[in-house]
């Protein structure tokens, strides 16, 4: 008999890491997979399923403006009852530390299917940063059956908690996979976005890429943000500033108030990937709260800043591609005018690494899973 898989998500990051594996899974006829969106994220899913070619199976189109945690997750759980009582799965995929994906984890666990979890193991064992997904991905490690680690420190850390050793593999990034094989399709990408992105923005120019969304940065966080892109924007003439925002009214609003009119900054609507992969390539420094992005810059050898205290990502600060910068304002500046100033600083930051992953995680993944 052939092997159910659900394979469960809701946001942008989730979709693009989930998109190779689920590709490969419907490639494969040991299995019958079935794909559902909790539509948590709308526009910004759709476009990632678009550039995937993945059609869902199940759309809960949950997504309503400016959202809370708590109809979020109450909806994912209701939303998935019926769809895990008339599949009867016996895997559920979920990934990362969204709400989508502690409330799967727990409506699979109610449906008594076996939870698998891709990015496992991430961890700040600080439950108030990243708010809420330290505390999402703790509890579906809780949950999950198996757990699929990107690295051998996520792996470390699962152990710690007394995970059984053996239902652990340590994979890689799925993001890896994801952006290897998008790399390939960007290289002579001409579409409507970047169509336009050249037309407005001076590619002579230094580029510096923006992006930020973390519930814990918004307010004053966001304000501290807005005031030192501000700054270098002034300070630097010659340098261009590019952002795609994030929907989130939350940042949306400050940074449309803040940054709108000023020469050298490009507000953006969020990209497509391969755009956005495009545009990460042809930048000079990134600067970011993303997760995401924190893993795709060393394989492009693009020095980070990350707007962040703390980080779940350890590997490219040990291997330098980047800094930790918080959401001060002195520092956020200080450190990229060092970075545009100062060519041995940023010589030392920008070298090729893979600290995530060779491309092949998805590959470990399905074979593990055929053999159990
Ligand atoms: C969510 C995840 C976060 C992840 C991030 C990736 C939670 C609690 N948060 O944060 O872990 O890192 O996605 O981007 O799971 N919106 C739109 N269109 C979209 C997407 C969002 O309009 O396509 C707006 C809506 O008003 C929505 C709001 O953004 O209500 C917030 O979305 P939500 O998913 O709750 O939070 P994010 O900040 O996107
Ligand atoms: N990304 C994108 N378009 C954009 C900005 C980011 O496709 O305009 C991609 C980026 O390459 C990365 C992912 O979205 O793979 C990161 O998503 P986000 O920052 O929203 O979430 P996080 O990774 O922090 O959970």
């Amino acid at each position: 008999m052939k092997k159910k898989i659900l394979i469960i998500f809701g946001t942008r990051p989730e979709a693009i890491k989930m998109a190779p594996l689920i590709n490969k899974f419907l490639g494969d006829s040991r299995f019958e997979t079935k794909v559902c969106v909790t539509g948590q994220h709308k526009e910004m899913l759709n476009q990632v399923l678009s550039f995937f070619n993945i059609i869902p199976d199940f759309d809960l189109s949950l997504m309503k403006p400016n959202q809370n945690l708590y109809n979020l997750t109450a909806e994912v759980l209701e939303g998935l009852k019926p769809i895990l009582e008339s599949f009867k799965p016996d895997f559920v995929f979920v990934h990362g530390d969204t709400t989508t994906s502690m409330a799967a984890s727990i409506a699979a666990f109610y449906a008594k299917s076996k939870v698998c979890h891709v990015e496992a193991g991430l961890r700040t064992n600080n439950l108030l940063s990243p708010f809420p997904e330290e505390m999402n991905r703790q509890v579906t490690s809780r949950i999950a059956s198996y757990h699929f680690a990107p690295t051998s420190k996520a792996q470390q850390n699962l152990l710690k908690e007394n995970v059984v050793k053996e239902t652990i593999l340590v994979t890689g990034n799925t993001v890896i996979d994801a952006l290897l094989e998008s790399s390939l399709k960007v290289v002579d990408l001409e579409n409507e976005e970047i169509i336009s992105i050249k037309k407005t923005i001076p590619f002579k120019n230094k580029i510096i890429l923006v992006t930020g969304h973390r519930r814990e940065n918004h307010g004053q966080g966001f304000l501290n943000i807005c005031e030192a892109l501000k700054k270098i924007a002034i300070q630097n003439p010659d340098v261009e500033i590019v952002y795609p925002v994030h929907l989130n009214p939350n940042v949306l609003e400050p940074v449309n108030t803040l940054l709108g009119g000023v020469k050298n900054i490009h507000l953006l609507q969020p990209l497509s990937y391969p755009t956005f992969v495009w545009l990460m390539k042809l930048s000079y420094l990134i600067i970011t709260d993303s997760g995401g992005v924190q893993e795709e810059a060393p394989s492009l050898g693009k020095p980070v800043l990350v707007m962040r205290d703390t980080t779940e990502r350890p590997e490219a600060v040990e291997v330098g591609t980047v800094i930790l910068v918080g959401t001060n304002t002195k520092k956020i500046i200080q450190e990229t005018q060092e970075l545009l100033d100062n060519s041995v600083k940023y010589n030392s930051m920008n070298s090729l690494h893979n600290p995530y992953g060779d491309g092949k995680a998805c590959e470990r993944i399905i074979d593990f899973i055929s053999n159990l």
